[in-house]
């Protein structure tokens, strides 16, 4: 039954989603415009408390016209992806309904709408952002048309990597079949407490945008790179096989491995591509070479890193090892100016580090090159806000928090 402001034509949705960090990379569309992967893949979704998106969808029959606001800042609502998302939403809530657009339920379906999306970590640093935000953006448009089950199909149409956001712990998206699409979904792996003890360190490197976006860059990689056959054919369907072993026998070793393999193959594609794209950096490549070097002194694999479409590392690590790696990150990318805020999210403990630890990993300092750390672990999926205090649109429609 409709509330109140249901009854007067007028009914809000507040969400929140995750970001995620893929293990094994998807790379590569069979069908642009549906949003079909070459090649299934595998990823973590990582805990609200530290990054997420929140999104209000407001319906009413007193708006003239459909708005976006992002960040604060109106944007344009005619995006075909966006489009693309509130078209099969609202498919399915006529399917839902019966086959009638014009039926009795609490929401018009054909009131116009505004929605305003903010994310709690700064877009400019680089951080996956689309995935959370086609996330929930699905996830509230769900809600606020009563539309219910299989939301992955419809966030996949938004971004492919936001597929996965919709669930929570460690996640597949299977490649699928079917040329419509229909089998291109997500599922849960895992949920977040299967690994109580994994850790999550993403160290922003770099406030600039990535030179070339994820979707033109991975269909010049589809269009001129043989690597990447070779990868989503015969290396990926090996991989996912071996990465679900290890993550259900909670194996950080094989995990970690697997996770820097399939990091340095994606970024190889990106080499193979013609003309090459490079997504990392030198400072990238300093921390590969950190990692590598901490791990050889523990003589086994304690720390992993990944990649994705810029030069910022996510590090992969278990709750034991996080104060000892953070304080090598610290002792070899020194604050530039004020320490506090280097480290954040997560509380950290201090740690001492044993002289010849220092002397095997550390090497010369670069001061300022890591901007700050953000402490996280695995999540879960989208969440529902009840508090209308929380609510980014006033009853008036408009956004009423900017920050
Ligand atoms: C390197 O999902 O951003 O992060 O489907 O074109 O929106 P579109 O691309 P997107 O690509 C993500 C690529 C990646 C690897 C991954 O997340 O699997």
């Amino acid at each position: 039954s409709g509330t109140m402001a249901e009854e007067r034509g007028f009914s809000m949705v507040t969400c929140t989603a995750p970001v995620n960090i893929a293990v094994i990379k998807y790379w590569g569309k069979r069908d642009n415009d549906l949003i079909l992967p070459i090649n299934s893949s595998l990823s973590v979704t990582l805990h609200q408390d530290q990054l997420k998106t929140t999104t209000t969808a407001a319906a009413s029959r007193d708006f003239t016209e459909d708005r976006l606001w992002l960040n604060g800042e109106e944007a344009d609502m005619g995006h075909p992806r966006l489009q693309a998302c509130l078209r099969e939403v609202r498919r399915l809530a006529r399917k839902r309904r019966g086959g009638s657009a014009e039926d009795a339920s609490p929401l018009n379906l054909s009131y116009k709408i505004h929605i305003a999306t903010q994310n709690n970590f700064p877009t400019a640093a680089g951080l996956a952002s689309s995935a959370a935000g086609y996330a929930c953006l699905v996830a509230v448009l769900a809600r606020l048309y009563g539309v219910e089950g299989e939301l992955s199909e419809v966030a996949r149409q938004g971004s492919g990597s936001a597929c996965r956001s919709m669930l929570g712990g460690f996640v597949q998206w299977q490649r699928g079949e079917r040329p419509d699409g229909r089998d291109s979904l997500a599922h849960q792996v895992a949920p977040e407490t299967h690994w109580p003890e994994l850790r999550v360190l993403i160290l922003v490197v770099s406030g600039e945008k990535k030179p070339v976006g994820s979707t033109a860059g991975m269909q010049t990689s589809v269009d001129t790179s043989p690597l990447l056959k070779h990868r989503a054919e015969v290396v990926v369907p090996e991989r996912l096989a071996l990465m679900m072993r290890h993550i259900r026998e909670r194996d950080f070793e094989g995990f970690g491995q697997l996770t820097m393999k399939d990091s340095n193959q994606f970024h190889a594609t990106c080499l193979d591509t013609f003309p090459p794209i490079f997504y990392l950096n030198d400072l990238s490549r300093q921390i590969i070479a950190l990692v590598h070097r901490f791990n050889a002194h523990h003589g086994r694999t304690k720390v992993a890193y990944t990649f994705d479409a810029g030069p910022n590392a996510v590090i992969f690590t278990l709750a034991d090892t996080v104060a000892e790696f953070v304080e090598v990150v610290k002792r070899s990318f020194p604050p530039a100016t004020n320490g506090d805020q280097f480290v954040r999210g997560l509380p950290i403990d201090s740690a001492s580090l044993p002289e010849e630890l220092v002397t095997a990993v550390v090497t010369e300092p670069v001061p300022g090159a890591v901007q700050y750390i953000l402490h996280t672990k695995p999540g879960p999926g989208p969440q529902l806000l009840d508090d209308p205090n929380q609510h980014l649109l006033g009853t008036d429609g408009l956004p009423q928090r900017c920050t």
